[in-house]
């Protein structure tokens, strides 16, 4: 197809080109943001000022996790679990359509690492900086240093873990039933039973009016991990990847195996072969499955993803995971697909 006549079918309304062909512009669903867990419910509805507004998807994934981050109820940034430690650190990441990228790793006292990881983007020629270099990067672009002391709820959980003090990393603890126990138009709990969170990370991609996808992730990692673990969230690949003529796919869980196989980069790579988003996160989540042999039934891992025309879709290792599908149909939460 030569340039051409590429330009005059986007006249009669085709928009982009895919393997399996031409997507008449009306058939694109967008603007759509989804993103992981119950807290994306409440992160969605940030995101959605923006994308409702015909704003840009960039735009929106930052101001929607940055919801997430704010919550005093819940785990992500600076009232997530600390370190074994006693410290929170925190990572981010965040892609545009352009592969533009930035992230920051096991930053501290900062409340807001997401912005911080789209000011590297911006502001430096750099994707990623970590620890005391991006502390410093943040507070030369102006952003407030925070006191260091554990929250309430965070010094609570981390009291309790000191009596054992079993270096087991926390993360992505299942609820069961965990559609039945929310209401989407509340904030929802995120809070287990036993007073520990049930996840960490808020991940989120977007499809823009203008048919541009991005991605953002921000997390406080795993709960009592060794002073300096970085996850796979700031990791551009593994924890995000956008890539604007296939679609943009972020993923939650335990970030080591997530890292070992790439893991947004492959979901995608799925995608560009022609594999529906559902079916794209589903082979990536076979195959950690497949390297974790039994050590697989003590991990969660999941992905989401959204392809170009607006196409949706999860898979995670294990049943429990959910996910946030904002439109112009609403706010919905959405039980994942597993392996069990
Ligand atoms: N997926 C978040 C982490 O492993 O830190």
């Amino acid at each position: 197809m030569d340039r051409r006549k590429f330009i005059n079918l986007g006249g009669i309304g085709i928009t982009s080109f895919t393997l399996s062909g031409f997507i008449p512009k009306n058939l694109v669903k967008k603007p759509i943001v989804i993103s992981t867990w119950d807290a994306g419910i409440a992160a969605n509805v940030g995101a959605w000022t923006i994308l409702g507004a015909g704003g840009k998807a960039i735009d929106a994934v930052e101001k929607g996790v940055m919801v997430t981050e704010d919550e005093m109820n819940c785990c992500v940034g600076l009232n997530g679990n600390p370190d074994r430690d006693g410290h929170v650190t925190l990572d981010a990441s965040i892609m545009d359509h352009e592969f533009n990228c930035g992230s920051v790793a096991f930053l501290e006292r900062i409340k807001h690492p997401i912005s911080v990881a789209r000011r590297v983007m911006e502001k430096t020629p750099h994707v990623m900086l970590v620890g005391e270099g991006a502390q410093q990067f943040a507070l030369e672009q102006g952003f407030k240093l925070e006191s260091g002391e554990l929250s309430k709820d965070a010094k609570n959980s981390y009291n309790n873990w000191l009596k054992k003090s079993e270096y087991k990393p926390v993360i992505n603890i299942e609820r069961k039933n965990a559609m039945s126990q929310l209401d989407a138009n509340k904030m929802a709990p995120h809070r287990l039973s036993n007073g520990e969170w049930n996840h960490d990370t808020i991940g989120m991609i977007a499809l823009d009016s203008f048919g541009n996808l991005s991605g953002s992730c921000t997390t406080s990692g795993a709960g009592f991990k060794m002073r300096g673990r970085v996850g796979d969230s700031p990791v551009i690949g593994a924890g995000l990847y956008v890539d604007n003529e296939v679609g943009a796919v972020v993923a939650t869980g335990q970030g080591e195996d997530v890292i070992r196989v790439a893991g947004a980069s492959a979901v995608v790579e799925q995608m560009r072969q022609g594999k529906t988003p559902t079916e794209a996160c589903k082979i990536i989540v076979e195959r950690i499955n497949r390297i974790k042999k039994e050590k697989a039934k003590d991990i969660q891992i999941c992905f989401i993803a959204v392809n170009k025309n607006g196409d949706f879709g999860s898979y995670s290792l294990h049943k429990g995971f959910n996910y946030a599908v904002h439109t112009k149909e609403g706010n919905k939460l959405y039980e994942a697909k597993s392996l069990d």
